[in-house]
Formats: C-alpha cells, sequence, structure tokens
C-alpha cells in the first residue's frame, strides 16, 4: 500500500485558536481525506508547540504552571479540531515525554557532529526591558524600541547552530527541485537570506527555563527551532521508542505551513536534516494568511473570527468549504462576513443544494421515487458526462499540486454544468407525457450519476453533509468511492432516492451579517490591543504641522529593491502626475498587497537616496510595537514590530491636502 504522510504546523498554545488557524488544519485533513480515499495508508500529524518565554510569562500572569497553562488550551484545540472533523492520525505536544528525549538527542547529535557550537550571543541589552535588541531593531536613535531608552552591548551565552556548510544544497533544493510550492518563493529565500550568507542560528537560551534543557549543559534550555522543527520526524519515533513509524513515514510528502514560517521550513529545517545526514520531505507547501480587513488575523490585534461560532450557525463543512476555495496557494485571503454568506449561499445553497432538491424532487414526482429502466440518451447527455467522467483525474492533478481551491473550482464546474443541462434538458416538460418516461429516465439517471461523482469528489472537504446527500440519491456508501468517482453509471438502473432535509440553507444575508458582525463585536477584547506605548512628542504650533504637506496618492508600480530585505520601490500617481518613493516595509507587504492601495504621502520631503534608489517623499504608516512570544529566532528579545500603512478610503481623490 502506498504511504503519505502530512503535516501541519504545530501551533503555539498561547491563546484560542482562529479561523487563521483552521486553514491549515482543515487543507491538510482534506489533503489526508483525499489520499485515504485514494488508497494511501496516511499518516497525518498536528500538535501543539508548547516551550518558550511566552508562555511561561503567560502561565505566571494567570498564576498557573506553565504546564497546566498548555494543557488548557490544548484542550481547547483539540475540541476545535474535532468540532471541525479533523482527522488527523497523532496529535505531537512538544512537552510530551518522548519528544523532549528525542529532542535532547538530537540536539548532542548536532553537537557531537560539530555542528552545534558554543558561543556569545551579542546584542543590545536594555535593562529596564529586560530584552536583548539587534542592531537592526533599535529605533532611530538607536535606542530600545520598546521603551527608547538607551541600551548597552551586551552578551549572552549560547548555543549555535552552523547554516553555513548548507546554503549550496539548499539553494538548489529551492531553486532546482519541486519542493518548495509556489516555487516562486524561491527567488525571495535565495536573495533575502541564502545570497547574503546564511547566519548561524542561536538554538539554546539561559534567559528563560520553560524549555527543553541541553543535556550536556543544563543552564540552557533549547531554544525554539530545534524543538519545534524536530516534531516532525520525533512523532514518528525517531530517537525514541513510543513509536515504530519513522522507516515507514519518513520523508514527510508535504508539510504545509503560511508564509511567515516558510523560511524556518525552507532553510532551518533542511540544514538541520542534512546535519543529522537524513532524507529531505519531498514538498512544503506554503500559503498566505487569512486576513480581516487587510491586517492578518491574530489574538493581539483582536481581530479573530472564531470559527465555533460560525460552524454553529452555518455547519462545520460549510465553514470548510468557505475558507479552503476562498485562499489561493501562495496568496492570503480576506475573510469577511459578506464573502463568507455569498459564498455558501451561492455554491452550497443555490449550485450543489438545488442540483440535489431539483433532481430528488423530480424523481420522487414524476416515477414516486424509483427510476423506470428503459432509458433513451441523446447527443446533448455527452457533454455532462464526458466532463463528469474527467473529473476525478482533475481533482488528482490539484490535490498532487496542493491546489485545493482549484480543485473546489473545477468540482463545481461539473455541478454547475448539471444545472445547466436540467434547463436544457426540461424534466419538467418532458413529465408532462408518458410516452417521454425513458427520456426523462435517463436524463434524472446523468443528474444523479453527477452528484454521486461530484460529492464523492467533495467527500474529502465536506465529510459529514456528503454522506447526507448520497443517502438522498439512493447511493449507498460503497460506490461512492475513489474507483467509482472515475466511472458513470454506477447507479443502479432501478435507483430509488429518498427526499430528505435541506443540507445547506439559504442564509439571509442581510439579517446574519448584522447578527455576525455583532457578535464579533460583543466577543471582541474590550479594551485596545496592548501595544508598547512611544512616549508622546514634545508640543509643536500649528505653523509647524502646516509645514508638512502631506497629500493623498495611489499606488501604481511596487517592487522590491534589489539587495535589500526591508525596501520597497513604489510608483505613485500624487494627483499632479507620478513619483517614485521608496519605503522600508517589505518586510510587512509584498507588492502585490500594495497595488492598487491608496494611502497618505509626505510629499514636501526632500529628495533622499535608499541603497542608491531616489525617493521623493514617504508613505504614512503606523509602528506597532508588541512583546509577544513570537516565533523569532535569532534575536535575543520577544518583541515584535509591525509597520500598518495607513490605506484610506478609495473615494478621495489623488492630490487631496490633508489638512
Ligand atoms: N509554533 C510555530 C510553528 C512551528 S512548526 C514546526 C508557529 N505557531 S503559530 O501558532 O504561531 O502558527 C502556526 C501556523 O498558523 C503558522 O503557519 C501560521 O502562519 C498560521 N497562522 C496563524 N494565523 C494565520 C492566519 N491568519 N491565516 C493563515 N494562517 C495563519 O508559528
Amino acid at each position: 500500500m502506498p504511504k503519505f504522510y502530512i503535516t501541519t504546523p504545530i501551533y503555539y498554545p498561547s491563546g484560542n485558536p482562529h479561523i487563521g488557524h483552521c486553514y491549515t488544519t482543515v487543507a491538510c485533513d482534506s489533503i489526508a481525506r483525499y489520499r485515504r480515499m485514494q488508497g494511501y495508508d496516511v499518516m497525518f500529524l498536528t500538535g501543539t508547540d508548547e516551550h518558550g518565554q511566552k508562555i511561561e510569562q503567560k502561565a505566571a500572569e494567570a498564576g498557573v504552571t506553565p504546564q497546566q497553562y498548555v494543557d488548557g488550551i490544548v484542550a481547547i484545540f483539540k475540541d476545535l479540531w474535532k468540532y471541525m472533523n479533523i482527522s488527523y492520525d497523532r496529535y505531537i505536544r512538544t512537552t510530551d515525554d518522548y519528544h523532549v528525549k528525542s529532542v535532547q538527542g538530537i540536539f548532542k547529535a548536532l553537537y557531537d557532529k560539530g555542528y552545534i557550537y558554543k558561543g556569545e550571543y551579542t546584542g543590545k541589552y536594555c535593562t529596564p526591558c529586560e530584552s536583548f535588541w539587534t542592531q537592526t531593531q533599535l529605533d532611530e536613535n538607536g535606542c530600545c524600541p520598546e521603551c527608547h531608552r538607551e541600551v548597552k552591548d551586551a552578551k549572552e551565552e549560547a548555543y549555535f547552530f552552523k547554516m553555513s556548510p548548507f546554503a549550496d544544497r539548499i539553494e538548489k533544493l529551492l531553486t532546482e527541485t519541486d519542493f518548495l510550492c509556489p516555487k516562486t518563493r524561491a527567488t525571495e529565500l535565495v536573495n533575502n537570506f541564502i545570497r547574503p550568507g546564511l547566519e548561524d542560528l542561536c538554538v539554546s537560551r539561559t534567559s528563560f527555563k520553560w524549555g527543553i534543557p541541553v543535556t550536556f549543559d543544563p543552564d540552557h534550555v533549547v531554544y525554539v527551532w530545534v524543538d519545534a522543527l524536530s516534531n516532525y520526524i520525533t512523532a514518528l519515533g525517531y530517537g525514541n521508542d513510543a513509536y515504530n513509524d519513522y522507516d515507514k513515514f519518513w520523508p514527510a510528502d508535504v508539510h504545509m505551513v503560511a508564509k511567515d514560517i516558510m523560511r524556518f521550513h525552507a532553510i532551518i529545517w533542511p540544514a538541520i536534516l542534512m546535519a543529522l545526514e537524513l532524507p529531505l520531505p519531498k514538498h512544503l507547501a506554503v500559503h498566505g494568511w487569512i486576513t480581516f480587513n487587510g491586517a492578518k488575523m491574530s489574538k493581539s490585534i483582536g481581530n479573530v473570527v472564531d470559527p465555533k461560532l460560525l460552524g454553529e450557525r452555518y455547519g462545520a463543512d460549510a465553514i470548510r468549504y468557505h475558507i479552503l476555495r476562498e485562499m489561493a496557494l501562495g496568496a492570503d485571503s480576506d475573510f469577511s462576513n459578506e464573502i463568507m454568506i455569498n459564498r455558501i449561499n451561492t455554491d452550497l445553497a443555490n449550485s450543489l443544494g438545488n442540483l440535489v432538491s431539483r433532481t430528488v424532487a423530480m424523481a420522487d414526482k414524476y416515477f414516486g421515487g424509483t427510476l423506470p429502466t428503459d432509458r433513451q440518451a441523446e447527443p446533448i447527455d455527452e457533454e455532462l458526462i464526458s466532463m463528469a467522467k474527467a473529473l476525478r483525474d482533475k481533482v488528482d492533478a490539484r490535490m498532487d499540486a496542493v491546489t485545493l481551491n482549484l480543485a473546489l473550482i473545477d468540482i463545481f464546474d461539473v455541478i454547475s454544468r448539471a444545472n445547466k443541462y436540467i434547463d436544457e434538458t426540461q424534466p419538467w416538460i418532458l413529465g408532462r407525457d408518458s410516452a417521454n418516461s425513458a427520456r426523462l429516465a435517463s436524463v434524472l439517471y446523468d443528474l444523479l450519476e453527477t452528484i454521486r461523482i461530484t460529492t464523492t469528489l467533495l467527500s474529502p472537504f465536506m465529510p459529514t453533509t456528503m454522506p447526507k446527500i448520497w443517502e438522498q440519491i439512493g447511493a449507498s456508501a460503497d460506490i461512492c468511492t475513489y474507483e467509482d468517482a472515475g466511472r458513470f453509471g454506477v447507479l443502479p438502473a432501478d435507483v430509488t432516492v429518498h427526499k430528505g432535509e435541506i443540507i445547506f440553507p439559504r442564509i439571509d444575508a442581510e439579517k446574519e451579517i448584522d447578527e455576525l458582525n455583532e457578535l464579533i463585536r460583543a466577543s471582541a477584547p474590550k479594551t485596545e490591543p496592548e501595544i508598547d506605548l512611544v512616549p508622546l512628542s514634545d508640543l509643536i504650533g500649528i505653523e509647524d504641522f502646516g509645514k508638512v504637506d502631506m497629500r493623498i496618492a495611489q499606488i501604481k508600480e511596487c517592487e522590491k529593491v534589489k539587495k535589500s530585505k526591508k525596501l520597497l520601490r513604489l510608483i505613485l500617481n500624487d494627483g499632479f502626475g507620478e513619483r517614485q518613493v521608496v519605503s522600508g516595509i517589505a518586510q510587512w507587504y509584498s507588492p502585490e498587497d500594495l497595488i492598487g492601495k491608496k494611502i497618505i504621502l509626505v510629499a514636501n520631503l526632500k529628495p533622499a537616496k535608499l541603497c542608491g534608489v531616489e525617493s521623493n517623499g514617504m508613505i504614512v504608516a503606523a509602528s506597532v510595537v508588541r512583546t509577544t512570544g513570537s516565533a523569532d529566532t535569532n534575536n535575543g528579545t520577544a518583541a515584535e514590530e509591525e509597520v500598518k500603512v495607513l490605506f484610506v478610503d478609495d473615494s478621495i481623490p489623488c492630490g487631496a491636502k490633508l489638512s
């Protein structure tokens, strides 16, 4: 039996899961179910990444131990996965004893091979904040970006993992193989991280305790990525006796992650595996974020959407369908209640739901539920039949390429074709004259077969509702298989349908959107999200403010500045004409996020050259600094800056002056 191993990232249990976390898990679940249907022996792994300073701090705030803290949140994750029908085969917690033992072994093996060495983490230390900063993180005055006080040079003992020996092999992996999907992302990784020279990775810390102790130097705990990434092999039994699946399932077929942790999976994980002389995973599938009004959904911003709240209103399958259908591999997808309700109404209630209920109702009305066996085919049937027959191969190719939204589009193309076939063949007219009985039976049979095939292929995506449809069309589960999805004419000729409940009721959009917005408002944190406030500046007179000429402008073109990780070059329409501006926002925005957007431009700044490129003005943005337990590795601190461009209403004309 062929094997298939798929993984989600392991999630930080530092807050409740939201719909952003659901995406990867639901996507992996759908792939795992599809592979099982194809006959693969599947291992689907998910879990939680439970160590680190942030968890330690949160537990202390809550007055519980870190273990008690993570136990509580892991229970919420597991409950959500159950609710969303996630069919994982194994759930790893990085606090599990077997994982701890394996990670200690891996760390020691890397040390013994000479890839881990003890060094000094040097950085800028802010004593009041007890935080290490890198030079590039300091504010414009070279001070602490959090409290803006002076920092001093400081050193902390730490272990480092040598990255440079693996640079060439990793570059080849990214550029010459189909490891990375979509491959277009390889350039960004190579240019930003590999070509400038891979920095060694800080892999231990002494400033907090909630982590896996380094066996040969117990003041140190293993820091973040060696602990987290190893889960993909420790969960199979690598370096422990808890499981015996390593030889069977490694290397993984697919690791699926979102773009913010791509670098760790595309560079650091292959380097660790190379150092351990283990095979590399076959594919890394990278998707974008679910955003809410353009911003990444995250608890600290207070824009999280509770998947359970939505599932309770529309059903877990509808939510699964919506998030999978909206997200194109590699791009972000903006979540809104309006888009979700429209999607459910258009595709599930109208297209699929109507096809099923009309077909079953007609079989019931004209034949008392059981089709007669005489048939009369006509040439017009051919297009639908051949589309339905070809569908399985198309979906197979989409699943191989991990383009789940395209698989769904292909399936719904056939469903739409079936609805059109009803309009073309007009069964209600055929039903008026019993002389047309054989023709009418043919039409209804073709429709039932199309429903059987499409819903079989949809069942990995919507595992609870599709079997209900099979019941209505008189198809037992043993003919709703992968094998039979490739054949037309499998239902018995005298099939009996069973009228049943409406599977996807139409949603009253206006009423629901109001109610949902209210619910989301009510469940959002009452206070502003916590950020690290920069002290207010000295007072100025209105005449000083008047000197700054701020205008509305639209971004026409945008690209990364070569040789710079931070800069984007933008061409703006400022109402008077075009101008070029360079902005240090590449870390937070990619060109496609910006093109077409209207922004505020500081229009009368003297020209300046940044990385050799002339900039005529500045884009207004907010700098949001938060203390988090983020996954960033090389920094000796847990503070994160996010720069948020102020986008303005499209109706404000370019050139309008702010006053
Ligand atoms: N613990 C690390 C992963 C270690 S894997 C060896 C981590 N955890 S996380 O909980 O912060 O994020 C887990 C995954 O969820 C990441 O891929 C992250 O990008 C993804 N998402 C979190 N919010 C998301 C959205 N709003 N949209 C899509 N995915 C999002 O990183």
